[in-house]
């Protein structure tokens, strides 16, 4: 059987959850063709973590100035795009001219200009892009579809959604690029893209019109010296940094095999500091993030992002003309990313908690069962589908095309207009996705 062929660009701490499995548990008919990354360091660093894990022979591998000569010679039938998100277009665009499908790490892209590029590769070409929006797969937001496709709360009518990210995970968005607007969109398109894209496909609906308002008001030198705490920003980073030791918001890229291996070694060939100070100048992201959102169906959502909570985790109320569905997640501490970047907390009554109540009903509380794997679970599921020879029939609607990607993408590029002009956005005025369409599940 001819094996499908993969090759990927973008080497750092998400792509595991892409080549691992193409060359462990679905080797028989996938194969990792090639990996591209600017980093020399790090691109080896998976190419050997490979070979001695799963006993592979080595995988070519390519700088990015031979991204296109990687793809002539490898010739990929899906190219996986990894890099950070204002590249995503970039890649994406060359690898559908070349003849290959996308498989795209969430967002899709940050603003609706590097959509429409994307948009018009797709329909030049007729190839596919995935983007890979692995919240949808996890059980208790599977759980929460389900009900309402179900009719358990009739039609819904509002939404209700406040996510809260604590000071360890929300903190590791401003050591790096995804502190900068121009390089991931700030928290509104790199982060709620995955909560955006949550409403979107519970509700099955498109979003039309988005008002917003941001703040930074807890990273950053200005709020950290307003608060007392100059002290902590008087490191560029903290690795290596002795003054630095007892800073709660410290990271040591040396007490860490797969930091260190990534990142520290890699720093001289790519320049990337992976762990700057989170009180520096120049960040020019929010960490405070409020939206409301009103779609095609009516439906009016109010949402809320927190980058600095105590805990982690979200809260999310939906209510239809028949009732009413809580769900709460809690989420453990950590840092590192790649495929296990969400744990739950291990006990199931504090990890999530789901509740239905029928209008004139008592609540019932409905079990959540969180299984093994990367974002509780979500993971396996999703690689399942795209990796798979014969991956299971999907009857929730969980693969999502480019323009399911753009659906939630340009949630945060709206909002983050409206954060800049002080009006509400209609979102068809930043890109025409397909505007006589009202249900999500019309979207590719
Ligand atoms: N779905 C999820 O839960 C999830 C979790 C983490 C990351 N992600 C996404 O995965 C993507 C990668 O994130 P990450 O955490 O691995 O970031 P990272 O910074 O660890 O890795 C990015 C990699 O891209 C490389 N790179 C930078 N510029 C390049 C260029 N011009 N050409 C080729 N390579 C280049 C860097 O050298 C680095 O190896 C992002 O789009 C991010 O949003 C998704």
């Amino acid at each position: 059987m001819k094996r499908h062929r993969y090759a990927a660009v973008g080497t750092g701490g998400r792509i595991p959850m892409f080549i691992d499995p193409i060359s462990d548990t679905y080797r028989h008919c996938s194969e990792l063709v090639g990996l591209c990354d600017s980093s020399e360091t790090r691109r080896r660093w998976h190419q050997q973590r490979l070979c001695s894990a799963y006993n592979t022979a080595p995988v070519a591998d390519y700088g990015v100035e031979d991204f296109d000569r990687m793809l002539q010679e490898t010739k990929p039938d899906t190219v996986i795009v990894c890099v950070p998100d204002h590249l995503h277009h970039e890649f994406i665009v060359r690898s559908l001219d070349f003849g290959a499908d996308v498989i795209c790490e969430k967002p899709l892209t940050t603003d609706a200009d590097k959509f429409a590029e994307i948009d018009q590769a797709v329909r030049r070409t007729g190839r596919s892009v995935r983007t890979t929006f692995n919240y949808r797969w996890a059980p208790g937001a599977s759980q929460v579809r389900q009900l309402i496709a179900d009719g358990a709360i009739g039609t819904v009518k509002h939404v209700d959604f406040d996510y809260m990210l604590n000071t360890s995970h929300g903190a590791d968005y401003f050591r790096r690029w995804h502190s900068y607007k121009a390089l991931s969109g700030g928290l509104f398109v790199h982060k709620c893209t995955h909560h955006f894209d949550l409403i979107n496909w519970w509700i099955d609906s498109i979003p039309e019109t988005v008002f917003a308002m941001g703040a930074l008001a807890f990273y950053g030198r200005d709020n950290a010296i307003a608060r007392g705490q100059e002290a902590l920003t008087r490191y560029a980073r903290y690795t290596g940094i002795p003054e630095s030791e007892g800073d709660p918001f410290r990271m040591n890229l040396e007490g860490d095999p797969t930091l260190k291996g990534l990142y520290r070694d890699a720093e001289d060939d790519s320049g990337y500091i992976r762990d700057e100070n989170v009180f520096r100048s120049g960040i020019d992201i929010e960490d405070s993030l409020s939206a409301t959102i009103r779609y095609r169906s009516g439906v009016i959502a109010s949402y809320s992002l927190n980058a600095y909570c105590p805990a982690e985790g979200f809260r999310v109320s939906i209510s239809g003309d028949a009732g009413r569905i809580e769900y709460f997640e809690r989420h453990a501490a950590h840092i590192i990313t790649g495929d296990k970047d969400i744990k739950f907390e291990p006990t199931a009554s504090r990890g999530a908690t789901l509740s239905l109540q029928r209008l004139f009903e008592d609540a019932q509380d409905v079990p959540v069962h969180m299984p093994e794997g990367g974002h509780g679970g979500a993971d396996p599921l999703i690689q399942e589908q795209m990796f798979s020879d014969q991956p299971p029939a999907e009857n929730l609607g969980r693969n999502a095309g480019h323009e399911q990607g753009a659906a939630s993408l340009l949630v945060g590029a709206a909002g983050n207009r409206s954060i800049a002009t002080g009006q509400p956005i209609h979102i068809t005025d930043l890109y025409p996705l397909s505007p006589k369409s009202k249900h999500l599940s019309e979207l590719i």
